[in-house]
């Protein structure tokens, strides 16, 4: 694996070709019911949807909902399938079984864990995050600091590229570390081990954000020795729109984590309907209540797939793609002065590539009529997922052909390409 930009920019789209025939994982593009015609480039942001989730969810409904009623959550296994797919994930993010459990929303287990780690750190009263975090991350943070800070909210510090660095920030006042280990926008990817060890060094503890890791770069979080983390699935890994978030807290904590919320699927005895909360033992004290369970169907029938997958050949396809991508950006599109925002570095690249350009929502508006379908994130950045299951080389250079195309006849600037909807 080159870690520089490595494809020559004569390459063309019959070297894709051959790439393609070559590529170890092409089969599974053909387990997605991607539309015809279209190049899917934000998986990054909502997964395509697997072929088998359908029949999948039908009988869950039918047959364990329809059929077996109130008796599918023993008979189907309903109660323990938060914790039984946990298991299922925990090979993708470097997790021992028993360490992951199947949460409500990203933000929700944000905030059930960030309160877990600030109360394993009695007496300390600063959170850290960055700026360029995704905001909701930021959003529930302030929550934690308002309700944990005793009358005076937490003091929160933020790292930024520009500065403050992590180590202008650490000392021993740091209760918690809150970043995301592969930028929303830029795709930019953390060190895990690196930085776990840094914000550790000061006796401070490390919750990773894996929204854009899971299912996109090989994660090992008992080897980088962090504490918590949290990530969606319905992103790389498929399962879904409102797919539950998933939580992992390290072994060694989970006797003495106090999670934010505290519901009867989380006690130790939940059918003894006592009247006080006693924790159950080990990670099930971070389930709240009653699981999404079609939505937990559907994460299955994905999960079924990434048990086939090696995440060392993810990443291998991952590079090669983002690689492709912006050797052919710098080759072709430099006429119209486009920057690549994602780090050039492969080591530093996530699964997804993100250019600067001017009038970015229009251009990207008239490149998804095309059928190429990627998104925008204000001011003007295009951003471009590579889910490496189902996207292929002569898609990259597709997409980037048909960007060409609309930048040098700017059709973009037609008056349709400029009306935004609610969601970008
Ligand atoms: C890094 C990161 N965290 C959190 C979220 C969203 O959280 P939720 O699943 O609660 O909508 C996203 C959504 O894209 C994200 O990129």
């Amino acid at each position: 694996m080159s870690t520089e930009t490595s494809v020559t920019p004569s390459l063309d789209r019959a070297m894709c070709a051959e790439l393609d025939a070559a590529d170890p994982l092409a089969s599974f593009r053909d387990r997605f019911a991607l539309p015809e015609g279209v190049i899917y480039l934000d998986g990054n942001s909502l997964g395509a949807l697997p072929k088998d989730t359908a029949a999948h969810v039908q009988r869950v409904i039918t047959e364990e909902w329809g059929d077996g009623l109130i008796r599918s959550w023993n008979d189907a296994g309903w109660f323990a399938k938060p914790v039984a797919l946990g298991d299922r994930l925990a090979p993708l993010i470097g997790a021992a079984p028993g360490e992951v459990v199947l949460g409500d929303s990203t933000s929700a287990s944000l905030f059930q864990t960030a309160v877990a780690a600030v109360r394993l750190r009695p007496g300390r009263r600063v959170v850290v995050s960055e700026r360029g975090n995704f905001p909701t991350d930021l959003y529930m943070l302030e929550a934690v600091q308002e309700l944990l800070g005793g009358g005076e909210p937490l003091e929160r510090r933020l790292i930024h590229d520009d500065g403050p660095t992590l180590d202008d920030v650490l000392d021993d006042d740091v209760a918690v570390v809150v970043l995301t280990h592969v930028d929303y926008r830029t795709g930019r990817m953390r060190d895990l081990a690196e930085v776990t060890r840094q914000v550790q060094a000061v006796g401070a503890l490390m919750l990773w954000d894996l929204c854009h890791s899971v299912g996109a770069v090989p994660v090992d979080l008992n080897a980088a020795g962090a504490d918590f983390a949290i990530g969606c699935t319905y992103k790389y890994l498929n399962g879904g729109p409102g797919a539950p978030s998933f939580i992992w807290v390290a072994e060694r904590h989970h006797a003495a984590a106090r999670p934010a919320l505290t519901g009867w699927h989380g006690h130790a005895r939940p059918f003894d309907f006592e009247l006080g909360y006693a924790p159950a033992e080990g990670i099930t004290r971070f389930r709240v209540g009653t699981p999404q369970l079609l939505s937990v169907a559907a994460l299955e029938a994905s999960l079924d797939i990434w048990s086939e997958v090696d995440l060392d050949a993810i990443r291998e396809k991952s590079l090669r793609l983002t690689e492709l991508f912006i050797s052919l950006v710098d080759a072709r599109l430099a006429p119209w002065g486009i920057g690549v925002a994602s780090p050039r570095q492969s080591a530093r690249r996530g699964s997804q590539v993100a250019l600067r350009v001017d009038d970015g929502f229009a251009v990207m508006q008239a490149l998804i009529e095309r059928g190429v379908i990627g998104d925008f994130r204000a001011p003007d950045l295009m951003r471009f997922g590579f889910a490496p299951l189902y996207v292929s080389h002569t898609d990259v250079w597709d997409a980037v052909a048909n960007l060409e195309d609309i930048l040098s006849t700017e059709v973009w600037r037609e008056a349709r390409f400029a009306r935004r909807g609610a969601v970008t």
